[in-house]
């Protein structure tokens, strides 16, 4: 969804990782190069990770998908270096992890890459304020500093009132957020979140999903995201992999995976997704093809309905969108005599831009009877999504009508009206 931004620099990148468990884990890796399965290497060892290899950019929310014991966090621990590798390697600013000493993995963590647990790990005998503030005095920041910065994160994630609280006099979503306050004052480039919204109830974690976009998008943060709902990974996720048995199964957008699953196994996992928290009105939208310039006056418009058999009609001036004609109006302008279509528009039309997502367009289309115009920040037209498209992308059948649906009843302007129109067509309005 590109929420990150156009940003393309890397900020990490996981090279032909492999982690096995057990008692030899280098001749299992070998075999499992020399094309065994995870199940044939398990009287060597437990395979968790098998050659996985991603490329997380700068600025951007990745998600790693995969039900429980697919490897997600095994991954994740070998990113910071938590983990060695039993091959492959990690790279993250440039650095590799894998080869780095002791020190400089203690410098990688402090500097480059911090962790969001599940079970936030807060300090009990600490206030929620030296909490957030902790990172940073292990970074040695001097205390006014470190408190005016931890303050200012604790405002972000709305616990600027708490800050002298103690954690067990907060709720378990305040306790994550002071957990994510303490990731976000460390100031590093990367985030490492494993499964850190699953222990919060639903209303809790949607909201925190919500303000963890904020955030990223206020603070530029690359977050890589550990979760086993594809739900949450499709809301948050600018790219997701998806993890089974310890391998990558499929790597893209979430449009890419939800309307292009890799192989069954993706498809049954998507079948269950909420897709109005996915889709934007962009992966929807259909050309606009009911429009009509206003310099055609009512009598085009009028052309327009009857040829397309249409109720309504979107007035356009240059490409932009001027507002909507329905059958109605120009019936009326019609017999009052009225050519310019101008004072016949209802510019109060609905309209969507590109990256709205479905979920919050749902509600306004019922509100219309006609089709939701989308537009682009010049208020061009560059699309349209009548009902039924968005009913059909909500149910995943494939939408082939290009026609805008009538809705309202149509008013019988071809059986009852038609007489009338072609005389007033050849002309008071000729
Ligand atoms: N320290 C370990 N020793 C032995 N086996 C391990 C170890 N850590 C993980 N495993 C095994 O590796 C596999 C992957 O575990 P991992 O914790 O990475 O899964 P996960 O995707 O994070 O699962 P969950 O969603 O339950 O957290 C599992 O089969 C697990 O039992
Ligand atoms: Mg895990």
């Amino acid at each position: 969804m590109g929420r990150g931004g156009n940003v393309s620099e890397i900020a990490l990148q996981a090279r032909h990782l492999y982690k096995v468990f057990g008692k030899n884990p280098n001749q299992a890796v070998r075999r499992l190069k020399a094309g065994q399965s995870r199940s044939e290497v398990a009287d060597a060892g437990t395979a968790a990770v098998i050659d996985a290899s991603f490329t997380v950019n700068r600025g951007e929310i990745f998600v790693i998908m995969g039900l429980s014991g697919s490897g997600k966090s095994t991954i994740i621990r070998m990113l910071n270096g938590l983990l060695t590798p039993t091959d492959g390697d990690v790279v993250v600013q440039g650095h590799s992890v894998t080869a780095a000493s002791a020190g400089e993995l203690r410098g990688i963590r402090r500097q480059s890459v911090s962790m969001v647990f599940q079970h936030f790990a807060l300090l009990p005998h600490r206030t929620v304020l030296d909490n957030a503030a902790y990172a940073l005095e292990i970074q040695g920041v001097a205390k006014a500093t470190r408190l005016a910065q931890a303050r200012e994160i604790l405002e972000r994630v709305g616990l600027g009132d708490r800050a002298d609280a103690y954690p067990d006099e907060l709720s378990g979503g305040m306790r994550q957020r002071v957990g994510l306050a303490r990731a976000l004052t460390a100031g590093t480039d990367i985030l490492l979140m494993d499964e850190a919204f699953s222990a919060l109830d639903p209303l809790i974690r949607r909201e925190m999903q919500e303000q963890l976009i904020e955030l990223q998008q206020e603070l530029g943060r690359t977050i890589i995201f550990i979760t086993h709902d594809l739900n949450e990974a499709m809301f948050l996720g600018d790219r997701i992999a998806v993890m089974r048995d310890g391998r990558i199964v499929q790597q893209g957008t979430p449009e890419e995976i939800l309307t292009d699953p890799a192989n069954d196994y993706v498809a049954q996992f998507v079948q269950d997704v909420d897709r109005t928290r996915v889709l934007t009105a962009s992966a929807v939208m259909e050309p606009p093809h009911l429009t009509t310039p206003v310099s055609a006056g009512v009598r085009g418009a009028l052309r327009t309905l009857r040829e397309q058999q249409a109720s309504a009609v979107f007035a356009v001036e240059n490409r932009r969108l001027v507002g909507v004609v329905t059958d109605r109006a120009v019936i009326r302008a019609v017999k009052a005599g009225t050519t310019d279509l101008r004072s016949i528009v209802d510019a109060s039309v609905l309209t969507v831009g590109p990256d709205d997502l479905l979920t919050d367009i749902v509600e306004r289309a019922v509100e219309t009877p006609v089709p939701l115009a989308v537009v682009d920040e010049n208020r061009r037209l560059i699309g349209v999504i009548p009902r039924v498209t968005l009913l059909a992308a909500l149910g995943n059948v494939s939408p082939t009508t290009r026609e805008m649906p009538i809705i309202q009843t149509p008013i019988e302007m071809v059986a009852q009206f038609t007489p009338l129109v072609d005389a007033a067509s050849e002309g008071s309005l000729a």
